[in-house]
């Protein structure tokens, strides 16, 4: 797992908020309790306060970074944070709603995992999930090919390639399992206007895995010729640089078939 850094994760918050938000507004149920996982540094909490003024939420993350910055920030007193890995952890009671913004990608087996939450959601309750789709872009091309340059070859052949994930998928596996299913897919275009935006937002995430694989000084060059394939890929044009991004959603709950 790579270390997450929460600065570097937040420098586009914003942009990165709005699939969250996309997210939680197609959730059909009022949940009493939601448990956000991998919830990041909590900051998309306040969203969740905002749809649902009275419900009792917990963080979960494997990320002791991001959880100490979740609870240093927590203004919630009804929100809780704590370090724990989605693969393995288990609720004390059945939960409402069990939500996922961006993090279920990095989780293998994501479906047995799912699987077995399922097992902890109540009779009315529902899963959120969104992931990023975009394998295919010239973003995460970029960093397989140099991947597979000489110089970095060695050092990043055991890097795992995060899947694609089609909404397909997540519509037949919850509606397999008897839940109604909304799935859906966006591309987001995100206008950037920061010097190297594109290098500095996949940094914080998607390339993480590739940075942290290598030594210092690999890392160094690695940086350098990364830039150098992202300033190519997504040229800054007056108004900004466009980064587009889709994103897989889907919203599955149980409580339309009244169980
Ligand atoms: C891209 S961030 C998303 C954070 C937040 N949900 C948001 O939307 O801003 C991915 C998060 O997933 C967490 N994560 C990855 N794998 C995990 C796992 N197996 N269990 C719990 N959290 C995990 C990471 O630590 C990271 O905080």
């Amino acid at each position: 797992m790579p270390v997450w850094d929460p600065a570097r994760y937040l420098q586009f918050a914003d942009d990165r908020a709005r699939p969250f938000l996309d997210l939680i507004e197609q959730i059909p149920t009022k949940p009493d309790s939601i448990v956000d996982l991998g919830c990041g540094p909590g900051h998309l909490t306040r969203h969740l306060r905002a749809r649902w003024p009275d419900a009792e939420v917990l963080g979960i993350d494997s990320s002791t970074e991001m959880i100490e910055r979740a609870i240093a920030d927590n203004t919630d007193h009804f929100a809780n944070y704590d370090v724990g890995d989605v693969a393995d952890w288990v609720p004390h009671r059945p939960v409402d709603l069990f939500l996922s913004n961006a993090a279920f990608q990095w989780v293998p087996n994501q479906f047995e995992v799912i699987t077995r939450l399922l097992g902890h959601l109540s009779d009315t309750g529902s899963v959120a999930i969104q992931v990023p789709d975009n394998s295919d872009s010239a973003a995460h091309q970029a960093l397989v090919d140099l991947a597979d340059r000489p110089a970095y070859r060695d050092a990043l052949s055991e890097v795992r390639r995060l899947p694609r994930i089609d909404p397909h998928e997540y519509l037949a596996f919850f509606a397999g399992k008897g839940l109604e299913v909304n799935a859906w897919s966006t591309t987001y275009l995100h206008v950037l206007h920061e010097p190297d935006p594109v290098f500095d937002w996949i940094s914080g995430t998607g390339a993480r895995p590739y940075l942290e694989a290598l030594d210092d000084d690999l890392r160094a060059a690695f940086e350098d010729d990364l830039r150098a394939l992202l300033t190519e890929a997504y040229p800054a044009q007056d108004y900004g640089t466009v980064f587009p991004f889709r994103r897989t959603f889907a919203v599955a709950t149980l409580s339309a078939l009244g169980r």
